[in-house]
């Protein structure tokens, strides 16, 4: 049967990863670029703090490495991170090209103002005031969109990744597209191409609390994973120290660019408390912050923390955090005056599916770029801003390497397609949605910021129930979004679970009270989880 649609290359996501990579290709390439939600829907959309890049005289390249990799916590990969911080330069200059504008220093109009963030020793953050990422994401969907090569496709969800071995039973392992649903019409296509990549982000809705938009369901890793692809360190999950806490305020992220600009965090009565915790106090790599600021909650058994940046300016707070100011204001916070009440949340996924410099996967014909990909720039723990850029740097070099092998072979295989034929409608959604905030809460409560063996092992036993139930559902009923979603949740929950039960010390992000201390005497390793196809 021939395949609904073919394409040269097929990118899963457009955020700034998967636009990147289709502006790109789009002069050599035929390329179709699909999306669950709304084409700019994101973690992309929502970064506020901005990129990572040396244009500072004072700073330099290697302080840049140096600083990565030390919040990395070992397992950076040198050559990764050299390479990623080498290439930030230029792909500022496209962005800049492609029309993205950054905010300019105020004593000059040649030079752009940089920000500070955790792990940083310099200011070297390019930033559009707190809106860096609507500013990145819709410039390059703009440009996408009036692209003749680029066919775009909002709310179609890829379900499962077609592979040579799976679908024709061959010995070699490639990767011939994907499957999709089409949300609004409720239809199964085929979508096949010589290259696929998968862009589709995070996967921070694992958890009950998170800064991630509701697409972030790490939909790429776990298709990548049951395809066969190896996953490495799915158990440094970064949380974000610094979360809005107000009932009517999901997933609304409180930038690391105020402390950067001087904000103290502090108690209900005031007190401050970094400095007891690191030597860089707010400014600590964010594991760190993040694990104090959850201390000092449970200690005295309150709900938030404070982050207090009033002795700034009106003007200054108005100029720099305009979207922060405003949404605060919205819930009744007038942040030039007086404290925000913050929490952390789950807020960025270091592992994900291995590559290689140039974004390959493990699987002939599939790349993984973006939050989805583990390059290993981040080791067990990403430094702020340095996750735009990556996108943006591995974009660009799978790019280089799918233009080498162009023109790509069009020949189409006789893919079956989707079959629906055993599956009847399901009467009812309920045991989907409960499934879903049971598996979200057990992960906050188990698998959080503060972790034991005996919590990860309780979070194991209640996964193996719900993934048997997902299982029989799977087989027994037509597939939806939230059905999709929940078994990408239960698939990236195995591989979190697994994986920090690997580790038997605390490190970076994965911290345990079983191991308190980080292992001195081994070397540091990856932890690394076989596909299972
Ligand atoms: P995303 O931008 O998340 O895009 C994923 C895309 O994949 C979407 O189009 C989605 O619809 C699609 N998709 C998902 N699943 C499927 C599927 N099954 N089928 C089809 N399509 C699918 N990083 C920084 O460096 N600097 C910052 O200042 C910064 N601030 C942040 C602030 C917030 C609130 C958040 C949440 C993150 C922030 N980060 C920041 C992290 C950074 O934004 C993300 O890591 C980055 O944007 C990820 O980009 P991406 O292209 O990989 O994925
Ligand atoms: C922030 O602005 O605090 C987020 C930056 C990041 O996640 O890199």
């Amino acid at each position: 049967m021939t395949a609904s649609h073919h394409y040269d290359v097929l990118i899963l996501g457009s955020g700034t990863a998967g636009l990147t990579l289709a502006l790109q290709l789009a002069d050599h390439a035929k390329v179709a670029v699909l999306s669950k939600g709304q084409l700019e829907e994101g973690a992309s959309l929502y970064a506020q703090g901005g990129i990572s890049v040396v244009l500072d005289k004072a700073d330099s390249l290697q302080s840049h490495i140096d600083d990565t990799v030390q919040a990395g916590a070992g397992l950076c990969k040198e050559e990764t991170v050299r390479y990623t911080v080498e290439q930030a330069r230029s792909t500022i200059e496209w962005l800049i090209e492609q029309g993205v504008s950054f905010t300019k220093d105020g004593t000059s109009s040649e030079r752009y103002h940089l920000t500070q963030e955790g792990g940083h020793s310099h200011r070297r953050i390019i930033h559009a005031a707190d809106s860096t990422g609507r500013e990145v994401e819709t410039t390059l969907l703009d440009k996408a969109k009036a692209h003749n090569n680029i066919s775009l496709f909002p709310f179609h969800i890829g379900i499962d990744l077609i592979t040579s071995q799976k679908q024709l039973n061959d010995m070699d392992n490639r990767c011939l597209g994907c499957y999709a649903l089409d949300i609004k019409t409720n239809t199964t296509k085929t979508f096949t191409a010589p290259i696929t990549v998968l862009a589709t982000g995070g996967a921070g809705k694992v958890y009950l609390y998170t800064s991630n938009p509701d697409v972030s369901t790490g939909d790429g890793i776990a298709m990548g994973w049951r395809a066969g692809c190896h996953v490495a360190n799915m158990e440094f999950v970064q949380f974000h120290p610094t979360c809005l806490f107000h009932p009517k305020a999901k997933s609304f992220l409180i930038s690391e660019a105020l402390r950067g600009e001087g904000a103290k965090l502090v108690l209900a009565d005031g007190t401050p408390f970094m400095e007891k915790y690191h030597s860089q106090a707010e400014l600590a790599p964010r594991d760190i912050v993040a694990r104090a600021i959850d201390h000092e909650m449970k200690r005295l058994g309150d709900d938030c923390v404070y982050l207090d940046i009033s002795h700034q300016s009106k003007e200054f707070i108005e100029e720099h955090f305009p979207t922060i100011h405003q949404r605060c204001l919205q819930f009744g916070i007038d942040m030039t005056r007086e404290a925000i009440p913050v929490v952390p949340a789950a807020h960025y996924t270091c592992g994900g599916l291995i590559t290689d410099i140039e974004g390959q996967t493990d699987i002939a014909g599939l790349y993984a770029i973006g939050e989805t990909a583990h390059t290993g720039l981040h080791g067990a723990n990403r430094m702020a801003s340095n996750s735009l850029l990556e996108c943006l740097v591995f974009a660009r070099s799978a790019a280089d390497s799918i233009k080498k092998q162009l023109p790509l072979s069009s020949a189409e295989a006789d893919i079956p397609e989707w079959d629906a034929s055993l599956v009847e409608r399901a009467r009812e959604a309920i045991s989907i949605s409960h499934n879903w905030d049971e598996l979200r809460r057990f992960m906050w409560d188990y698998v959080g910021i503060v972790r034991s063996n005996e919590r990860l092992l309780r979070a194991r036993q209640r996964l193996s129930l719900l993934q048997q139930e997902i299982k029989d559902y799977y087989s027994q009923y037509h597939i939806t979004q939230d059905l999709l979603e929940l078994r990408n949740l239960a698939d990236i929950a195995e591989l979190i679970i697994t994986s920090a039960l690997q580790r038997k010390e605390s490190r970076g992000l994965h911290y345990t009270l079983d191991y308190p201390n980080t292992d001195t005497i081994k070397p540091p390793q990856d932890t690394v989880i076989i596909g299972k196809p």
